[in-house]
């Protein structure tokens, strides 16, 4: 029998991912997306499109297989429409490499009841029906934790709306090694860790991204209310339409950052109009504060128009050319699976499984 070759440690990585349902909008694209086209430019880095994790609540929410295919589809347009270069970047839907579902079942076996009852994001989607809710839905973070952790990730850009859940998959990675650290030891690594503390990176100028008719609510895709966000996809008429219609309060906008505290809708516009302008809020404010909310939202629907509209003309572009777009997904996942197939067969060796 020849012997296990020695373990390697871990290498700066980055991953991240979307969810295949429903429109891309403003909060993914400056919670995420745009922080993603930047930093490949300094990592190796895996974008994902998260298509397992689009399953968990019924095909009625999914849309089924057509809707699936089509949204897996758009999202790699947007990705690509925002800049991500799929030379530089590692592009692919989730369920192209087996190695996820494989190591979510392995951490099924690690994370702990306990610590998948406090995550509040199954609360909100199971709802009041929780007995009705897919097991699926439940147990996403602990899949979350594999798409990362195959790849011995150490970094995820994300939104703060991720943040308990990289919580759950530091304890699954800190517990692994916990568990296994003499036999990872005799395997090479001398600091006993195999898998990386994967660090949220939870920055830019707009982490939470809130809806336009609330401004104590995030913009999600699950609002019901198409006015609550701005999509990637949406046309220069709506998306001035829904900056007019956001919400707001009866005061004028301030002229200093103080005060809008306690001001949740103002703050978000002028948040928006700083991250798609690249200024700092205080010089929006010192621009626009003091007057009327219509002459910022003028302005702030022409910032808006003027970043996302080539976006959405690039996504058109791609999506007319669902063979180029499949085909940069199956190039991707052949180089994910480069990556992922040797960290599953170590943990193979780690935990004793018979193999290859
Ligand atoms: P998803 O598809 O809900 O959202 C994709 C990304 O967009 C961010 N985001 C926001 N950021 C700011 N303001 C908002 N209103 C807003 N809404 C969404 C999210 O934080 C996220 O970064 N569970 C993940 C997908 C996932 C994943 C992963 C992410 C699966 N496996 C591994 C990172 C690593 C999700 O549902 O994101």
């Amino acid at each position: 029998m020849t012997a296990y070759p020695r373990l390697a440690p871990f290498q700066p990585r980055v991953f991240s991912g979307m969810q295949p349902t429903g429109n891309l909008h403003l909060g993914n694209y400056l919670g995420a997306l745009q922080r993603w086209v930047a930093m490949q430019e300094t990592h190796d880095c895996i974008y994902c499109i998260v298509d397992l994790h689009a399953i968990t609540q019924g095909p009625e929410v999914w849309g089924g297989p057509e809707g699936l295919r089509k949204a897996t589809r758009e999202v790699t347009a947007a990705y690509l429409a925002a800049g991500l270069d799929p030379k530089r970047a590692i592009i692919f839907n989730q369920s192209q490499v087996s190695g996820h579902a494989e190591l979510g079942w392995v951490f099924n076996c690690i994370a702990r009841l306990g610590w998948l009852n406090r995550m509040t994001q199954f609360k909100e989607k199971a709802g009041k029906d929780r007995e009705n809710a897919s097991i699926g839905l439940y147990d996403y973070p602990v899949l979350m934790a594999a798409d990362i952790l195959v790849y011995r990730a150490t970094h995820v850009p994300v939104g703060e709306d991720q943040k308990q859940h990289l919580e759950l998959a530091r304890d699954i990675a800190q517990k692994f090694n916990f568990d296994f650290s003499d036999r990872i030891r005799d395997l090479g690594l001398e600091s006993g860790e195999y898998l990386p503390l994967p660090e949220p990176l939870i920055a830019g100028p707009a982490p939470r991204v809130m809806s336009l008719r609330d401004g104590t609510k995030k913009m999600s895709k699950s609002d019901p209310s198409d006015y609550s966000r701005i999509n990637l996809t949406d046309d220069a008429d709506t998306i001035a339409l829904k900056v007019r219609k956001a919400k707001t309060d009866p005061e004028p906008l301030p002229s200093e950052a103080a005060g809008l505290k306690g001001r949740p809708e103002a703050e978000n516009l002028v948040t928006i109009y700083a991250a798609l302008s690249g200024d700092a809020p205080e010089a929006v404010l010192k621009e626009y504060g003091g007057g009327q909310f219509s002459r910022f939202k003028q302005a702030l629907g022409d910032v808006a128009v003027n970043h996302l509209a080539p976006i959405a003309n690039e996504m058109r572009r791609y999506l007319a050319d669902p063979a180029t777009i499949d085909a940069i997904l199956f190039d991707g996942a052949d180089r994910a699976r480069v990556i992922a197939e040797p960290v599953y067969r170590d943990v193979k060796e780690i935990m004793g499984f018979i193999h290859r």
